[in-house]
């Protein structure tokens, strides 16, 4: 595997002053809103984490920046940027970092209904094997993992890759970064948690 992922629940973040930089505390205190505060520090205590334990490097000489998609980058001090994707849902986050330099993406989402016009906009017809909440759940976190490994996130339309059989396809704008990055093979690993939320890692296989 060349990458590695952690899932930490919300309930376990310590204080924001134990693992944040300097920078990192200023941003933190400029949320209005306390849900996403909590959200963005359980992301940041994620990737420290891991990456700490792995790169053996204490927490605050790790710094977690956005690009101005809101792509996350991992800024290790006095060493590399490293390769990273973070998500945040409910109790949970999770992150995963590339150890190789590759492209990564992660998500989490919570097991739910949703209304017709949701699946009919975001998927093709051909994807949809299954209709129930579990399938469209983690099918819904595959393109978004896949949409976060490429940098983009939500600001292009899902539809503009199509996951069938498990191998993905681009189109748009999706195509042309995937093919710039040397339109590796993507693979999913997919996990659910407490029968409640489906947890998606997209990564290149390597060949
Ligand atoms: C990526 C995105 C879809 C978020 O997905 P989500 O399921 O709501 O939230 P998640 O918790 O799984 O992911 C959030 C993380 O994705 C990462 N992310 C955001 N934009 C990203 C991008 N372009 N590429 C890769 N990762 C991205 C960030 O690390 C973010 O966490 P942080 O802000 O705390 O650093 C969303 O942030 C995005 O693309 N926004 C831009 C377009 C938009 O706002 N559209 C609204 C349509 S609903």
């Amino acid at each position: 595997m060349n990458y590695r992922y952690i899932i930490v629940k919300t309930t376990d973040v310590p204080d924001a002053d134990t693992f944040l930089t300097a920078l990192e505390l200023k941003q933190y205190k400029h949320f209005a809103i306390e849900k996403r505060a909590a959200e963005w520090l359980a992301g940041r205590y994620a990737v420290k984490k891991l990456a700490s334990e792995f790169f053996n490097l204490p927490f605050k000489k790790l710094q977690v920046k956005n690009d101005k998609n809101g792509a996350p980058i991992l800024q290790a001090m006095g060493g590399n940027n490293l390769t990273i994707s973070i998500t945040h849902r409910g109790d949970y986050a999770a992150a995963a970092i590339s150890l190789t330099g590759d492209l990564i993406g992660i998500d989490i989402e919570k097991i739910e209904t949703r209304p017709q016009g949701w699946t009919d906009q975001y998927f093709a017809k051909e994807e949809l094997l299954a209709s129930d909440d579990a399938y469209l759940t983690e099918f819904w976190a595959k393109k978004e993992a896949v949409l976060k490994l490429l940098g983009l996130g939500l600001t292009v339309p899902t539809t503009q890759i199509k996951i069938l059989n498990n191998e993905v396809q681009f189109f748009g704008k999706t195509l042309d970064i995937w093919a710039f990055k040397g339109s590796p093979k993507i693979a999913f690993e997919m996990k659910t948690l407490d029968n409640t939320y489906k947890l998606v890692v997209a990564y290149p296989t390597v060949i």
